[in-house]
């Protein structure tokens, strides 16, 4: 089979690591692969929190509610969906592209862009004016087809939350191909685990957090349950 399919069809949530330690080398080559997943309109509007110093890792495992994959793990990757990033990401892009050569034109439509996502994010005082561009995209939508824009802090964190996800795949599938195991977890105190890393729970909400190691010999496999193909797709 090929490789990438391999180590998809491979990946199972373990629940009980060996003590190793992650090469730095290794950690790099999973995060990158992380940060090259597909994101919405390319914001990549995530952050991730890598755990692995013991102190730490012991502290966060605690509040992943004290789990076997939390407390055994090597490292614990915490995702954290941030809509606070938009502004530094749109500058950097900007920077990036002047630095590549691009065209003015280029450059000035992409400024253009980065201008009109203030208005996708802004959310106003007490988020006010994202419930009021939620209620009138809602009135437009009556009569005009409009792609589904988050508006409020909630919609904004959904969307955010789908790019981290994938980021979040693409990290585990990784980890696998590189020969270690992961187990993600929505186990976990967000409200002590955000405090923890000193989130800001305006703009940052976390995601899930992947416990990240090496299979132990006493992790009992269980057989892989999924429902079948015709419950989950619709052909048409
Ligand atoms: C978003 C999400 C949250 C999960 N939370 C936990 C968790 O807190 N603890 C745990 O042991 N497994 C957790 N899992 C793992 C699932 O239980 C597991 O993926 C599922 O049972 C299928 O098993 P498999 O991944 O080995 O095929 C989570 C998986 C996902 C995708």
């Amino acid at each position: 089979m090929n490789e990438i399919l391999e180590a998809i069809f491979r990946r199972r949530a373990i629940r009980a690591f060996d003590p190793v330690e992650i090469p730095e080398a290794v950690r790099e080559q999973i995060l990158q692969a992380a940060r090259v997943a597909p994101s919405s309109f390319n914001v990549q509007p995530y952050r991730f929190y890598w755990v692995e110093t013991p102190a730490m890792k012991k502290s966060a495992a605690r509040l992943c509610m004290g789990q076997a994959p939390a407390e055994t793990a090597s490292a614990l990757v915490v995702a954290v969906a941030d809509i606070g990033s938009w502004r530094a990401t749109t500058e950097s892009q900007l920077e990036w592209m002047r630095k590549e050569g691009f065209s003015e034109t280029q450059i000035s439509k992409a400024a253009k862009k980065a201008k009109l996502a203030k208005w996708f994010f802004l959310q106003g005082w007490l988020g006010i004016f994202g419930g009021l561009k939620w209620a009138i995209l809602r009135v437009v939508n009556c009569w005009k087809i409009i792609g589904t824009v988050p508006a409020a802090r909630q919609g904004l964190f959904k969307w955010a939350t789908k790019s981290t996800s994938l980021a979040c795949e693409n990290l585990m599938i990784a980890a696998e191909a590189l020969g270690l195991n992961t187990c993600p977890m929505e186990g976990f105190d967000g409200r002590r685990l955000g405090k923890f890393l000193g989130l800001n729970p305006r703009t940052h909400e976390i995601v899930m957090v992947i416990a990240i190691g090496k299979k132990s010999a006493s992790h009992v496999e269980q057989p892989q349950w999924r429902r079948p193909l015709e419950a989950t797709v619709k052909f048409l």
